[in-house]
């Protein structure tokens, strides 16, 4: 099928600079989720691809689209074509018209209306089977709307054939109580639309091109209107607003988080979990208020996640314990470790099994080998970290001299006292102790106790004392006044 994406609008409403289908819902822009969508609709082997109509904003769109695809090489396959003008969504879908296939029916999507399933747009499609040419059917995705203020509405006569789609700002006042709305997506017989798209006229309340307009078109041609329906609302909810993008957030982050907990992960609060990217969990992961996912996370069975940590592109092992307030970016992190509260792990923190990150330790680009620890307030960067080490706390790896990062090394069984600085490049061998507040510039040997520091010395000593302050006579005068009130 051809698919078409409308998505040249500015959208006012938002009052952004950024074109409206680029702003992201659930981390991703609205027309990646539209797309992605119609690329698995199409499948792999399809001649077609999706076109989208971009005209406001246009080169972000296409920036944004030349970047996606780069990370997702099915994205290469999506075209776009521009309308200069916003003349109305007739108007746009006529600026495609050259690229579509007339042996194949045409699926109208919009860019601002992002979580459509893959299943309704099938239902839809079987609707107007055999669509070839003139004299197939016009499948209507339309929804019962409580509050259909703002839609176009489905006009039907009284045996229940649609008539037409009347738009708001031209609907008398029974139109407008007609509560069964447009959602815009439509799949129609393509030889007809060109003609249709060609004899659209713009007298109406907006002077726009309405591709609704087609609908009435197609009553007249004795082509045949199926309207089906979603599963759920949210599917066909336009976004205009920033107040329906927070809406249709909260709506889709419960339901992946429903989804979640179907696979028996347990939430604390479903209503409190935002996952931007894809989340995968073993069984028994439990996830406590307020975490947040983005890109591709896995967290193995028995994993438990603190309240409000963020974790991104990361691989959580089994039963590991994650504690509240951690930040995790990039990382790997192995069985049973433990990790925070208020621990970062940055780029390249690639932890073995049961290794202790505890409180203000920050980990970057550096491998740690199993049962060791950094319990407080450390920073370990561009380093290899062997087995059963012991980093006191304060302890920081010198990495960086202003220009170049450079790497330190710590082998099994060392034992790092608190306050010391690794000043890389540097060795601390096999078994080696560093003596509290120790700045190491050369190796350690191993097996030994390795310290710089200054000599201890006491001496006597008088502590100065604070002279002591003799009160203001305006100070002085107003507590006597007040002690004499107190008296009465
Ligand atoms: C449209 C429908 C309305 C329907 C509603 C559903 C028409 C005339 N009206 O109204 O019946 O109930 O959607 O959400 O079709 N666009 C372009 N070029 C243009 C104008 C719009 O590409 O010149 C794109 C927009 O970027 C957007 C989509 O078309 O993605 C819909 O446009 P919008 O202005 O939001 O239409 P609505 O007034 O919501
Ligand atoms: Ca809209």
């Amino acid at each position: 099928m051809n698919i078409v994406i409308l998505a040249a609008g500015q959208g006012k409403r938002m009052k952004s600079a950024l074109p409206k289908v680029l702003q992201t819902l659930a981390g991703k822009p609205l027309l990646w989720h539209v797309l992605m969508t119609a690329l698995s609709l199409q499948g792999k082997q399809a001649k077609t691809s999706p076109i989208v109509v971009v005209g406001h904003g246009a080169s972000d769109v296409k920036d944004f689209l030349s970047a996606t695809s780069l990370a997702d090489p099915t994205f290469a396959k999506v075209s776009t074509v521009f309308q200069a003008e916003q003349k109305g969504t007739g108007h746009a879908l006529l600026q495609a018209l050259s690229k579509l296939d007339p042996n194949e029916a045409t699926l109208v999507l919009y860019g601002d209306v992002p979580l459509t399933t893959k299943k309704t747009l099938n239902k839809l499609a079987k609707l107007a089977d055999g669509v070839r040419g003139q004299n197939s059917a016009l499948a209507l995705l339309t929804q019962d709307l409580k509050n259909p203020t703002g839609y176009g509405r489905i006009v039907r006569d009284v045996e229940g054939s649609v008539l037409e789609i009347v738009e708001e700002k031209d609907a008398n006042l029974a139109q407008k109580n007609i509560q069964e709305i447009n959602t815009g997506i439509m799949m129609l017989p393509t030889n007809s639309l060109k003609r249709w798209l060609k004899a659209l006229r713009a007298s109406n309340s907006q002077g726009e091109y309405y591709l609704t307009d087609v609908i009435a078109m197609a009553v007249k041609d004795g082509v045949p209107i199926r309207t089906t329906q979603s599963d759920a609302e949210y599917e066909t909810i336009g976004v205009n607003s920033r107040d329906q993008l927070a809406a249709l957030e909260r709506v889709h982050q419960l339901n992946i988080a429903k989804e979640l907990m179907d696979t028996g992960v347990s939430l604390a609060d479903p209503a409190r979990i935002d996952v931007r990217g894809t989340l995968e969990c073993g069984t028994d992961v439990s996830i406590d208020v307020g975490c947040i996912f983005e890109g591709q996370v896995t967290l193995a069975s028995g994993t438990k996640i603190g309240p409000y940590c963020i974790i991104r592109n990361s691989v959580i092992g089994e039963g590991v314990s994650i504690n509240a307030f951690t930040h995790i970016d990039g990382a790997k992190v192995g069985a049973s470790s433990i990790i925070g509260p208020y621990a970062r792990l940055r780029l390249g923190a690639n932890l073995a099994n049961d290794v202790h990150i505890g409180n203000f330790v920050e980990v970057k680009n550096s491998k740690i080998a199993s049962s060791s620890k950094a319990n407080h307030l450390a920073y370990v960067g561009d380093s290899i970290v062997g087995s059963r080490v012991n980093i006191g706390a304060g302890t920081i790896t010198c990495n960086y001299d202003g220009v170049n990062k450079h790497q330190t090394i710590i082998e099994d069984d060392v034992f790092i006292g608190s306050d010391t600085q690794l000043v890389a490049p540097v060795r601390v061998g096999r078994g080696a102790t560093i003596g509290a507040g120790t700045t190491l510039t050369k190796n350690a040997p191993p097996n030994q106790l390795t310290l710089s520091r200054v000599r201890q010395i006491s001496m006597q000593w008088q502590r100065p004392v604070k002279a002591e302050k003799l009160p203001s006579k305006k100070v002085v005068k107003k507590l006597v006044i007040k002690s004499v009130k107190v008296k009465k």
